[in-house]
C-alpha cells in the first residue's frame, strides 16, 4: 500500500515506534490519527505532523469504538489501523510469578486490542473490499523473552491473531501485516532511548529505522515484517528442533542470572 493520502491510525503512538512511524508516514503524506494512553504527548506529536491526537486507552473496547469512530470522522474510511500498543514488566520471581492483574493487562494490551480493533473495522472493510490491519507483535511471539512469560505468552497470541486474520480475509481484499522486532532503543527496554547510543549496540535498531523497515512491508503488503532478519533464522532453527533450541535458550538465559540467580537482562546489552 502506497500511504499518500491514507488514513492511518497508530495506537501506542506517542513515543518509541510509534512515534517514529507516525513522523515517518506523515512525510509519506499519510493522514495520521496519533493515539495514546498518553494523551497531551499524542497531542504534542500530533501538532508536530499535522495530524490527530486522541487520548485512547486500548485495554479498553470503548475507547477503540471512540478511537476508530474519531479518526473517520477526521479522515474518512481508516486505511490502516496499526495496533503498536505495548508494554512489558517481567516475571517477578518464576514464570508464573506476575500478578493476575498484569496477565490480564498483558492480554488486554497485546491481544484484545487487535481483536477490538478489527472487530470495529472489517465489517466496514469487508464491505468495501479494501483495508490493511498491521499488528505490531514481537520477536517474542515468534520466539521467547527470557524472563516474562506474560509478554511473551501473549505476543505469540498476536501473532496467531494475525494469522487468524490473513487466513480468513486476505482473498476478500483485506491487508494484514504482523511485525515482530528483536531489539529497538525505546522506553520499553528501560535500559537505553537515545537512538545514537542504540546505533552502537550489536543488534539493537532505533526506532526510525525500525519504522522504515516497517514502512517497506506495508509498501510490499508482506504479512511476516521483521525489522531484524536474523529472528527469520532463529525461527527455522526453533522450528527444526525444539529441543535443541529450548537448551540454547537455557544456556543463553544462565549468561543473564547474576550471583543470586535472578535475571538481569541489561547483560543482554552488555559488550
Ligand atoms: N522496543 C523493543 O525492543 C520492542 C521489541 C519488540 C516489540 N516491541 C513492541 O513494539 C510496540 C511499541 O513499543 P515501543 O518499543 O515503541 O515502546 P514505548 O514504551 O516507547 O511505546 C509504547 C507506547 O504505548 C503506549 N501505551 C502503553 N499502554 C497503552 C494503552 N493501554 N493504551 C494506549 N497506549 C498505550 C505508551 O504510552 C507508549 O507511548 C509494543 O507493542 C512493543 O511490545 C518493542
Amino acid at each position: 500500500m502506497e500511504l499518500k493520502d491514507k488514513n492511518v491510525v497508530i495506537t501506542g503512538a506517542a513515543g518509541g515506534i510509534g512515534a517514529a512511524m507516525c513522523r515517518l508516514f506523515a512525510a509519506q503524506g499519510a493522514k495520521l490519527v496519533v493515539a495514546d494512553l498518553d494523551g497531551p504527548a499524542a497531542a504534542k506529536l500530533a501538532d508536530e505532523i499535522g495530524g490527530v491526537g486522541v487520548q485512547c486507552d486500548v485495554s479498553d473496547e470503548q475507547n477503540i469504538i471512540d478511537l476508530v469512530e474519531r479518526a473517520e470522522r477526521a479522515h474518512g474510511q481508516v486505511d490502516l489501523h496499526i495496533s503498536n500498543a505495548g508494554f512489558a514488566s517481567g516475571d517477578v520471581t518464576h514464570a508464573a510469578s506476575a500478578s493476575n492483574e498484569t496477565w490480564q493487562r498483558n492480554w488486554d494490551v497485546h491481544v484484545m486490542s487487535h481483536v477490538w480493533a478489527a472487530r470495529a473495522l472489517l465489517p466496514k472493510m469487508l464491505e468495501r473490499g479494501d483495508g490493511y490491519l498491521l499488528n505490531i507483535a514481537s520477536a517474542a511471539g515468534l520466539l521467547s523473552q527470557i524472563s516474562d512469560a506474560a509478554y511473551t505468552a501473549t505476543k505469540h497470541a498476536a501473532v496467531a491473531f494475525a494469522e487468524s486474520l490473513a487466513i480468513s480475509h486476505a482473498d476478500q481484499g483485506i491487508k494484514v501485516s504482523v511485525v515482530c522486532p528483536q531489539y529497538v532503543a525505546t522506553n520499553i527496554l528501560g535500559l537505553m532511548s537515545d537512538p545514537k547510543q542504540a546505533e552502537k549496540i550489536p543488534g539493537v535498531l532505533s526506532a526510525e529505522q525500525c519504522a522504515a523497515v516497517i514502512l517497506q512491508g506495508i509498501e510490499k503488503e508482506q504479512f511476516l515484517i521483521l525489522p531484524h532478519p536474523e529472528v527469520g533464522v532463529f525461527m527455522e532453527r526453533r522450528g527444526a528442533d525444539v529441543e535443541r533450541w529450548l537448551g540454547g535458550m537455557r544456556r543463553y538465559r544462565a549468561t543473564l542470572a547474576d550471583e543470586s540467580g535472578n535475571i538481569d537482562l541489561s547483560k543482554i546489552f552488555a559488550p
